[in-house]
């Protein structure tokens, strides 16, 4: 591979180092085909005991056995009944990263709860257990812990926090099919664990989700949060609270009911190249790799490096458009911009431009004021490369060789 640190860059006239297409990806097959045949025969498509959803429910507890799961619409969903289940009151805090999802804060808003950015460790780009403590308030109840790209993120330190200020641990794990931390699944550490099964995930059904929990106080009550509040283990209707309709149907339980299988062979493909990339590029000039503890598995949802330009006489987007060219499916930085940059959050625009714990006087936080040095570096310094189960070790290892070309070629 080295032999090609010298040869021109595709971007100047050079031969691309990547001279394959992308190994091409079938997600679905006879598999998610057998379970929609079988259920159209079906004379209900609702989820509450159908026979598409209690097989994928098997499916889950197999990979994940939580006492109390609830299937539904969303990831996003998954947050808010998490959030939702913790009876909070308006302007109670939740702490969390400013890299993830817009879907990690939806419901921490609508249940008029505030969210609070804590920075970030500089290489595994998930929380960093300082900066979490220093934002801790009278107010703050609860953290999220995103496992960012499906690398897990400090459980050990998260929970030692949560002990000491009497916080709850929801993990989004949505990112994170088959990550392990210390060799445990992510989210079976924390109260409460969310999971996504949006397409663009290690599996999917489209759209879907799931919320889990071990927690006594937590979990019996958790699907209601999804269901209107309905009962269906009684089949009262009587809310005592106010829950959405996130319900998963059928279709998608049956989908995702044969993908769940499917997972950990996905995730093991996924952890065997994100690893060999980072051994093959871990001591290139000004390149940082994604940092992974030593006893946990990242399943590299994608893969995010970092540049350094101490070192490196190119911009984020020069170096990710000479990627580009040299064939690899890179993209320069991974978020436009750290999450409370986001208009919604710099106007306080929650609720047709108002943020009612605001106007109450339930809290003082104003986004504008907000700064996340270390997240926004990250942002500024990163560049994102797709991971898919279908790479082989070759095109992969091409990767890793226009990785190589263009750090020499721009290393002072
Ligand atoms: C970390 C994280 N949290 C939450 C979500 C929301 O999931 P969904 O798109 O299924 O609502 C996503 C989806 O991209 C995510 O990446």
């Amino acid at each position: 591979m080295n032999t090609l640190a010298n040869e021109p860059l595709a971007i100047n006239g050079g031969s691309p180092a990547v001279d394959e297409p992308m190994p091409p990806l079938k997600r679905w097959g006879k598999e998610e085909l057998a379970r929609l045949t079988e259920m159209v025969d079906q004379d209900s498509l609702f989820y509450w005991n159908g026979p598409q959803t209690t097989a994928m429910l098997a499916e889950f507890r197999k990979l994940y056995p939580f006492e109390h799961c609830a299937p539904c619409s969303s990831g996003t969903a998954a947050l808010h009944m998490a959030v939702s289940a913790l009876n909070l009151k308006p302007g109670d805090e939740i702490i969390s990263t400013p890299i993830t999802d817009m879907g990690t804060f939806t419901g921490i808003l609508v249940q008029q709860c505030v969210p609070v950015f804590a920075d970030l460790k500089p290489h595994t780009y998930n929380l960093d257990s300082a900066s979490i403590e220093e934002k801790i308030t009278s107010k703050t109840k609860a953290i999220i812990a995103v496992h960012l790209a499906g690398n897990p993120a400090d459980m050990d330190a998260i929970m030692a926090i949560a002990k000491k200020y009497n916080l709850y641990v929801i993990e989004d794990c949505a990112q994170a099919w088959g990550a392990k931390y210390k060799g445990t699944n992510v989210g079976l550490i924390g109260d409460v664990a969310c999971y996504s099964l949006n397409d663009f995930k290690h599996i999917s059904c489209g759209d879907g989700g799931m919320v889990c929990s071990n927690n006594p106080d937590i979990g019996p009550n958790l699907q209601m949060w999804g269901d209107k509040h309905y009962d269906r283990k009684t089949g009262t209707r009587a809310p005592t609270q106010l829950g959405m309709n996130y319900r998963m149907s059928e279709p998608l339980s049956a989908v995702a009911a044969a993908q769940l299988p499917k997972m950990e062979s996905i995730c093991k493909a996924r952890t065997r190249l994100g690893t060999r990339l980072s051994e093959t590029i871990k001591d290139l000039p000004g390149i940082h790799i994604p940092e992974v503890n030593d006893e946990d598995t990242s399943t590299y949802w994608f893969y995010l490096l970092r540049l350094d330009f101490s070192i490196l006489s190119c911009s984020q987007d020069e170096f990710a458009e000479a990627l580009k060219a040299e064939g690899v499916p890179a993209n320069s930085g991974y978020l436009p911009m750290a999450v409370y940059r986001y208009p919604v959050f710099q106007d306080h625009n929650f609720f047709g431009g108002t943020w009612p714990v605001k106007d109450l006087g339930l809290t003082d936080m104003d986004y504008t004021k907000v700064n996340c040095p270390v997240a926004e570096k990250i942002l500024k310094t990163c560049i994102f490369i797709s991971i898919k189960e279908s790479m082989t070790d070759s095109y992969i290892e091409k990767i890793a060789a226009a990785i190589t070309k263009v750090a020499h070629h721009y290393a002072k």
